[in-house]
């Protein structure tokens, strides 16, 4: 109901994250009026600050305007900030007084976001469990990934989670299920009778997922240097697109239904897919790690080893292309290429269906394959490359497109953050865009024994240039697995208007 107040708890309030993410993620959502009334927001963390500090870390990211004083004031108003350690449970005693005493001990629902290193995330759990748990009303949990190194740390996790609260308790973020057109996709493919007529192996010669990223790993290579780009977006971000775009059709789209035992529901078919998964086969991977380039500029002369918080001798891939192999019906024989990387030579995150060649060709071998893309950024857009007759005196064929690029379509369209439809979501109970524990499991057992192999054998990545398209041996797994890139035609997003 309504009246009913919320309390956001934020622990790990003094962090990057928090700073980068989270309170500029509550300040839009409460300026926007989408959270109910009522809500509350307590940030804790192990540094003694003020929260006008806690306030001073976080303003630059919040893009206030000229004109929202006001309702920033009432902002930072309803915020609290309490520091304590995270393993001390006298601690946590305080912060649950602090919480009642804010509600005056009236009914109050609850919700922890945890912004903090996998490395506590056990003693906070069961912390919160035990002492901070909403007396009167609901309480939800918010996690980030890491969940895990590999099956086994993500089970022990997950065992964990579970022996201190129910599924729909918990909610796994992974900010990609927030995009725009990630959660279009189930729209894009259910609500149109020509896509879902051909959405199969008999029309569809491969899918490439991609996610590349014109940066390196700058500052934060001590992380990633642990975990590695598979580990970072591939078996997260790229298979959880893969799912959307892979799964069947759910009976019904409503969260209401969804919750509703009886009706199978997006997320049970996320694993369906994933059942049908074998474990990705080294042979179908390549992997890249890259150097600099002397010619570059700035940071692109340094290469992933020339970051002073990465070790020297390191071999963690900064890029990675893997194909998987879906065996059911629908996609038997169709191979789903996951592509990403760092410090490639553009910034994009994309869906590419490659439609089979046009059988029984009469243009001379002219024709290139239709292409169906909706790429996720920047820019969103799905545009659907085909062959037209060149306008004119002429027979002759091009290569152009259907473009529905957004800032085209809608004027002065401003698109939520993931982060802000995520968080709204939690506050619904609506745990369809976040990852449950039964997925994340399986999500493991398909990537788990690549990467020991990976590790074990101590595998040498690829070098590839900063700015580059990455290692050429990728280009050449694309082909054996029937992606065709023939480089003779490049989307432009449109300027007209
Ligand atoms: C994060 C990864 O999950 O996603 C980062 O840890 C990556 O390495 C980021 O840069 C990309 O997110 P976005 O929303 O900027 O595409």
């Amino acid at each position: 109901d309504s009246i009913t107040p919320h309390i956001f708890v934020i622990l790990g309030a003094s962090g990057d994250l928090a700073k980068k993410k989270i309170y500029p993620t509550i300040w839009w959502l409460f300026r926007d009026g989408l959270l109910p009334k009522n809500t509350l927001f307590v940030g804790y963390a192990r540094s003694k600050l003020t929260l006008e500090e806690v306030r001073g870390k976080c303003e630059s990211h919040m893009m206030v305007k000229g004109a929202e004083q006001e309702k920033l004031e009432e902002f930072w108003g309803a915020n609290r900030y309490f520091h304590g350690s995270y393993d001390v449970r006298r601690d946590f005693e305080f912060l649950n007084q602090e919480l009642e005493k804010l509600v005056k001990g009236n009914r109050a629902n609850r919700i922890f976001y945890l912004a903090l290193p996998p490395s506590v995330f056990q003693p906070v759990t069961t912390n919160i469990k035990h002492t901070c748990m909403a007396p009167r009303g609901w309480s939800r949990v918010i996690i980030e990934k890491p969940f895990g190194k590999d099956a086994t740390s993500s089970a022990e996790l997950s065992h964990h989670l579970a022996s201190l609260f129910k599924e729909e308790q918990i909610y796994r973020i992974d900010h990609y299920l927030g995009k725009e057109m990630v959660q279009n996709l189930m729209s894009l493919r259910f609500g149109n009778h020509i896509f879902g007529l051909s959405w199969n192996r008999q029309s569809i010669a491969s899918i490439l997922i991609s996610m590349k990223e014109p940066f390196g790993t700058g500052g934060r290579g001590g992380y990633f240097d642990e975990f590695g780009i598979i580990r970072d977006v591939m078996q997260n971000h790229l298979l959880q697109i893969l799912c959307l775009a892979a799964m069947e059709k759910p009976c019904t789209a409503s969260a209401d239904d969804i919750r509703d035992e009886k009706v199978v529901s997006p997320k049970l078919l996320d694993v369906k897919v994933l059942r049908s998964m074998k474990p990705i086969d080294l042979s179908d991977v390549i992997l890249g790690q890259y150097v600099g380039d002397p010619e570059g500029q700035g940071e692109a002369k340094e290469g992933y080893l020339d970051d002073p918080t990465v070790p020297k001798d390191s071999r963690t891939p900064t890029y990675a292309m893997a194909v998987c192999r879906i065996n059911n019906e629908r996609w038997d024989g169709v191979p789903f290429i996951l592509r990403c990387g760092k410090a490639l030579n553009e910034r994009k995150a994309e869906v590419r269906i490659q439609y089979r060649d046009v059988p029984g060709d009469i243009f001379k071998g002219e024709t290139k394959r239709n292409e169906l893309v909706m790429r996720v950024q920047p820019g969103e857009a799905v545009y659907m490359k085909l062959m037209t007759k060149k306008p004119g005196m002429t027979f002759d064929l091009e290569e152009t497109e259907l473009d529905m690029t957004y800032s085209a379509k809608y004027q002065n369209l401003k698109l939520p953050d993931a982060y802000e439809r995520l968080i709204l979501d939690v506050f619904c109970g609506s745990q369809m865009h976040f990852v449950r524990t039964d997925e994340l499991a399986e999500a493991w057992r398909i990537f788990t024994p690549l990467l020991h192999q990976i590790e074990q054998s101590n595998i040498k990545p690829i070098p590839y240039k900063f700015g580059s398209r990455g290692p050429i041996e990728a280009d050449e797994l694309l082909a054996r697995n029937d992606f065709k890139y023939s480089g003779t035609y490049v989307w432009r997003k449109p300027t007209f208007m």
